[in-house]
């Protein structure tokens, strides 16, 4: 086991940068501004704006995020000397709210999908919390009606899974990362018995997604139930980053809780079902420090999107267990990352995000790739200051 001081020197070693009590930038600002823009340009579905919001959050807002300690309540102002610029997340959540449908529950259209226009949730959460105008009402009643529509208005399966799907009971790992976030975040701001029921409904969700993705591997299949044609048992890349990578917000979010006390079990639960992604995933690393699309099928194609997300819940993961065991693995992938992103900011060498099976056509990009590059450096960042 590397002690945290080696382990600190020969991280550096590598990265060819000193240490600072902040921790250094895994990439250079001006590379990480291009990824920034390159995010905005290309994101558009709702669960790349969700993704996009949360890596402006962790990377230019991290007091607000679900891994600061002092996390919660939020402050009330937005001072930007004191939490960074939140100005791009708050602009997303107003845009969502202002233009969403009336009559209407979800916050945004979905393609479908049950799970992912809540993934917009947090930053609309966050835009209620710190409006300036205190009789505008439209940040909380939309957040209301987004829960109301996940808990009450959609199809489960017989034991309580929320399906993925509007038009049939069907799950799929992304939900992982879209819904219980928002469920357990929503429950920080009610306190008391709502407080608790929302956590534990979160735990639940992530608990009951991984009985029916899980298998004998340790990684999640894709897609089960439902229409055996969208059927996907395959070991998605991505799909085991949305799914690791949510386990991890919902259990940041029971943590910093006040009522983190009451939920011993389930800390422990999440914290063992993300190893076991974190392990089985890295099993399977190529020598260069890439995933492939399918992580244990290398007649794919290397996937830079789900190494990245993947490398990012393991430097969290290690941030928080003091176990460093998958570090070496994450540090790999990074360098690969920082490869495969152009002068311009664009990463390369992505699943296409909405075919899951090919690889992004030459000349385009991935919308959210483009933000799993920026969650990796934040979490990089956050993980090089728990060391010193
Ligand atoms: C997103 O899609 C909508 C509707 O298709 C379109 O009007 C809008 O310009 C798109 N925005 C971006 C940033 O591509
Ligand atoms: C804050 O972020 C917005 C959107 O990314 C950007 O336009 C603005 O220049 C930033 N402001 C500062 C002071 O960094
Ligand atoms: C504050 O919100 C209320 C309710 O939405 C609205 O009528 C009012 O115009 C807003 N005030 C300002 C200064 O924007
Ligand atoms: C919106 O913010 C107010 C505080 O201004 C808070 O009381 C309310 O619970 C928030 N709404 C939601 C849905 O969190
Ligand atoms: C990494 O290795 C894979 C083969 O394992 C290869 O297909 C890919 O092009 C390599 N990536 C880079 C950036 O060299």
């Amino acid at each position: 086991m590397f002690t945290p001081g080696l382990l600190l020197s020969l991280l550096f070693a590598v990265s060819h940068v000193t240490p600072s009590p902040v921790g250094e930038p895994s990439f250079d600002l001006d590379t990480i501004d291009k990824v920034v823009a390159d995010a905005f340009e290309i994101s558009n579905h709702s669960w790349e704006l969700g993704t996009e919001c949360e890596a402006f959050i962790e990377l230019y807002s991290p007091s607000l995020s679900v891994f600061y300690d002092g996390a919660f309540p939020p402050p009330r102002t937005l001072d930007r000397h004191l939490i960074g610029n939140t100005t791009a997340m708050i602009d997303i959540a107003t845009h969502v709210v202002q233009t969403k449908e009336p009559g209407t529950l979800p916050l945004i259209d979905g393609d479908g999908a049950v799970g992912d226009p809540a993934s917009l949730g947090v930053a609309v959460l966050l835009a209620n919390w710190t409006r300036t105008n205190e009789s505008d009402q439209s940040f909380s009643v939309a957040a209301q009606d987004q829960l109301v529509y996940l808990l009450e208005n959609t199809l489960r399966t017989s034991d309580g899974a929320i399906s993925h799907r509007v038009s049939e009971v069907q799950l799929w790992a992304d939900f992982v990362y879209m819904a219980p976030p928002f469920i357990a975040y929503y429950g920080i701001f009610q306190g008391g018995s709502q407080e608790t029921a929302l956590l534990q409904e979160a735990y639940d969700q992530c608990r009951l997604y991984r009985n029916y993705l899980r298998d004998d591997s340790g990684l999640w299949k894709h897609i089960v139930l439902g229409d055996t044609a969208s059927q996907d048992f395959r070991h998605w890349g991505t799909g085991n980053a949305w799914a690791a990578a949510g386990m991890m917000r919902v259990l940041q979010t029971i943590r910093h809780s006040s009522q983190a006390w009451k939920f011993e079990s389930q800390r422990a639960d999440l914290t063992s079902w993300i190893s076991e992604i974190v392990s089985a995933t890295w099993a399977h690393q190529h020598e260069n420090g890439t995933l492939f699309n399918v992580i244990d099928d290398d007649t794919t194609f290397p996937d830079s999107s789900s190494t990245a997300l993947l490398a990012a819940t393991t430097y969290r993961l290690a941030a928080l267990t003091k176990d460093y065991a998958f570090v070496p693995a994450a540090q790999k992938a990074l360098h690969l990352i920082k490869q495969n992103v152009d002068t311009d900011g664009w990463l390369h060498d992505t699943v296409d995000p909405e075919t899951f099976f090919t690889a992004s056509p030459p000349g385009t990009f991935s919308p959210e790739g483009q933000s799993f590059v920026l969650l990796l450096q934040a979490a990089w960042r956050d993980f090089t200051a728990s060391l010193v």
